[in-house]
């Protein structure tokens, strides 16, 4: 554990990302955040969405590049291969992120109830909020076995002056019981290209897309109560 992480219970926070509609920005936000944190923390990423293994492919090239560092990555192809690697892994990372698979399977059952919190990210589009309501349903239905479960959206490709995408917050608002976050990753082609290379946007030449994924970083620490010094 680095001397600028305080996690108290000295085993990993788990932040699990999963969304049933293809495309969403899963892994986009998994590679971002896990290399993001891996900065100051140490990070075990695990891929769930096999055979695509978008997350993994990320890793190899990251690896290939000697980027790595404190960031290990791996994948889990079944709920009980995931439940295994995170009580391994959980004992010598700071954080686990997984990249989830989207269907509603045992798998995503798992992630939700593992994970201290779990990431949906949602584009402004109808079709991809009509997509969480299958999703939303296994969410409530696993809080009223008294499960806890932290879900929160996350907006993707979002275009803050547009009416349509206000329209749609407001939707999940007011038909949806899901915290939002405030952070948000905009509409840019950076995101595109740092997957394409192993790399994060932080080492890329789009400031506000890093700006994007540092905040929600610090959002992120703020939910799980952890103190970390980290770039605004
Ligand atoms: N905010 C964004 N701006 C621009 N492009 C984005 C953004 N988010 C994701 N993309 C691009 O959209 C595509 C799908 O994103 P990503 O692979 O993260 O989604 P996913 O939910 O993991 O999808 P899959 O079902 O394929 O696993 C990728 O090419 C990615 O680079
Ligand atoms: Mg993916």
């Amino acid at each position: 554990m680095p001397t600028s992480t305080t996690n108290s219970e000295n085993e990993a926070k788990i932040i699990g990302i999963i969304q049933l509609k293809g495309g969403a920005g899963r892994s986009t936000i998994a590679t971002n955040l896990s290399a993001a944190l891996s900065q100051r923390a140490t990070v075990a990423l695990i891929d769930c969405d096999l055979p695509q293994g978008t997350s993994a492919s990320w890793g190899i090239l990251r690896d290939e590049n000697n980027h790595l560092g404190n960031l290990s990555v791996t994948t889990a192809l079944d709920h009980q291969a995931l439940i295994k690697k995170v009580q391994a892994l959980s004992r010598t990372h700071d954080f686990i992120i997984i990249d989830g698979p989207p269907r509603i399977a045992e798998m995503t059952r798992a992630i939700l109830v593992m994970s201290n919190l779990c990431l949906l990210p949602l584009g402004t589009s109808a079709a991809e909020v009509w997509a969480l309501s299958d999703l939303f349903a296994t969410i409530t239905e696993a809080k009223q076995k008294n499960i806890h479960i932290d879900a929160r959206v996350i907006w993707n490709r979002y275009r803050k002056q547009t009416r349509s995408a206000r329209e749609m917050i407001d939707a999940v608002h007011d038909e949806l019981d899901l915290p939002q976050l405030q952070s948000y990753l905009g509409f840019r082609v950076a995101y595109s290209d740092v997957l394409a290379r192993g790399l994060w946007v932080g080492e890329w030449h789009d400031p506000i897309a890093k700006k994007e994924i540092n905040a929600l970083v610090t959002e992120l620490l703020t939910v799980l109560g952890i103190n970390m010094v980290t770039e605004s």
